[in-house]
């Protein structure tokens, strides 16, 4: 805790905040620099959670500074149903050279949510169809209509009933957790896709849903990396049936996970691709990368918004992928990633309750569990919760995941180096040892 001579103590006092912020540590910080954020007091602290995914590019990244200062100091809003804006023309230029082809168009936003829901407006604008199809243990925010296609914990949810309906939940391959029993999700037995078809006779046919909406891996369910054959087949289906494929990449976007885009690693084309968060290094920004053709379907003023694609947050979102571009830190947040993986498998065995560790470029999740049970996998939240308190008293940040908690989950910047990734390896052991994993 912060004794009274700190600077803090000369601030209002943290109980301004409501409660509803449930929080990770009390910490009042005055500045980031790269992987690390600095309190008032001048501790310094490795960031391994990047504001839950945002901060791709460290924290002040002085390129992304220098274009956010010059940005403002000509124009902070220039409304995109009033005028057009250098920034945002270039950034919609960039934006549709994202995935292959010359056919794509981005629309902007402020937040992952906002996008999410834009994604599903434009997927029944542009279909006629009612139902949406999302898939369990999903996140895909918090407004009424993407809390309707969450399930990654109840808590999202649960008071806010009713939620908008004719929104439908198929299983995710999460092979970790499979009903049949752990397993290499490379010799994947879990029945997802027999749950779907299932889920098209009894509860939904396939000529009334207008999308699937989906994370190419589940950021807030636990950081679950689906086996390789998922979205393949998903995309099969969804062509099949003329339902549009709606990729969440908010979480796992602009490098995250060691390619630009998660679903580079199946080759997977999606309908839609939604973005957020790595996008513009902290700015609120998000937007859609969809098919020229359906956003035709979207006929002015169906959709909008007053700050969409502001100017300030389009000179950021420029200057990050720049930085990503010239900085190459798509392949250093895949050497990084393997780095941090294999420093964790390495010590593995050391840990009985680390149940699973598993993930995807810079996208690691360690699942705790308590062995002794009934079912071996029984999840550990308090462990988890430990072992994140433990690490934060060594001064490295990071965050729980998971339905139940049970998942520690590290989102370092891409810009994160060698050295940091082993100090956080060395961290982490001590921290599962203090806990007691
Ligand atoms: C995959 C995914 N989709 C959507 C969202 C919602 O984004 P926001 O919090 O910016 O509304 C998040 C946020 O964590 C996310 O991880």
């Amino acid at each position: 805790m912060i004794e009274s001579t700190s600077p803090a103590a000369t601030l209002p006092d943290r109980s301004v905040v409501p409660a509803v912020w449930s929080r990770y540590t009390d910490l009042v910080v005055e500045r980031g620099e790269g992987s690390w954020l600095i309190t008032v007091d001048g501790e310094r602290y490795l960031d391994y959670s990047s504001g839950i995914g945002v901060t791709n590019t460290g924290h002040a990244h002085p390129r992304v500074v220098a274009a956010i200062q010059a940005q403002a100091a000509k124009l902070l809003h220039g409304q995109q149903n009033i005028v057009y804006h250098e920034p945002g023309l270039r950034l919609h230029e960039r934006l549709r050279h994202l995935l292959p082809g010359d056919d794509w168009q981005a629309f902007l936003a402020n937040s992952g949510a906002e996008a999410v829901e834009a994604a599903v407006k434009l997927a029944r604008a542009a279909t006629g169809r009612p139902a949406i199809v999302s898939f369990r243990g999903g996140f895909h925010g918090r407004t009424a209509q993407t809390m309707a296609l969450t399930t990654s914990r109840v808590s999202i949810r649960g008071d806010f009933e009713p939620l908008p309906g004719s929104v439908y939940q198929a299983p995710y391959p999460y092979c970790y957790r499979a009903p049949g029993g752990a397993h290499d999700p490379a010799a994947c037995t879990c029945d997802w896709e027999a749950q779907l078809e299932l889920l098209f006779a009894q509860v939904v046919a396939p000529g009334r849903i207008a999308a699937f909406v989906v994370e190419p891996v589940l950021g807030e369910g636990g950081y679950v990396v689906p086996p390789r054959t998922f979205l393949p087949r998903l995309r099969e289906i969804a062509t099949r049936h003329g339902i549009l494929l709606l990729l969440d990449e908010v979480q796992t976007g602009f490098g995250r996970t060691g390619k630009w885009f998660a679903l580079q690693h199946v080759g997977v084309t999606p309908d839609v691709l939604i973005v957020a968060k790595g996008i513009a290094s902290g700015l609120p920004l998000s937007g859609l990368v969809a098919r020229r053709d359906l956003l035709a379907r979207w006929s002015p003023g169906a959709h909008g918004g007053t700050y969409g694609g502001n100017a300030v947050a389009c000179a950021a979102a420029n200057a990050t992928l720049d930085v990503i571009e010239d900085e190459q830190l798509v392949e250093n947040a895949h050497e990084r990633g393997r780095q941090l993986l294999d420093g964790l498998a390495a010590v593995r065995r050391r840990f009985a309750r680390l149940g699973d560790l598993r993930g995807l470029g810079l996208m690691v999740g360690l699942e705790f569990v308590r062995p002794d049970g009934r079912d071996p996998r029984e999840p550990d939240p308090a462990l988890a919760h430990r072992v994140i308190a433990a690490a934060l008293e060594r001064h490295l940040i990071v965050l729980s995941a998971g339905t139940w908690g049970q998942v520690v989950r590290l989102i370092p910047p891409l810009v994160t180096t060698p050295g940091e990734v082993d100090h956080a390896v060395a961290v982490l052991v001590e921290s599962m040892e203090a806990a007691g994993a």
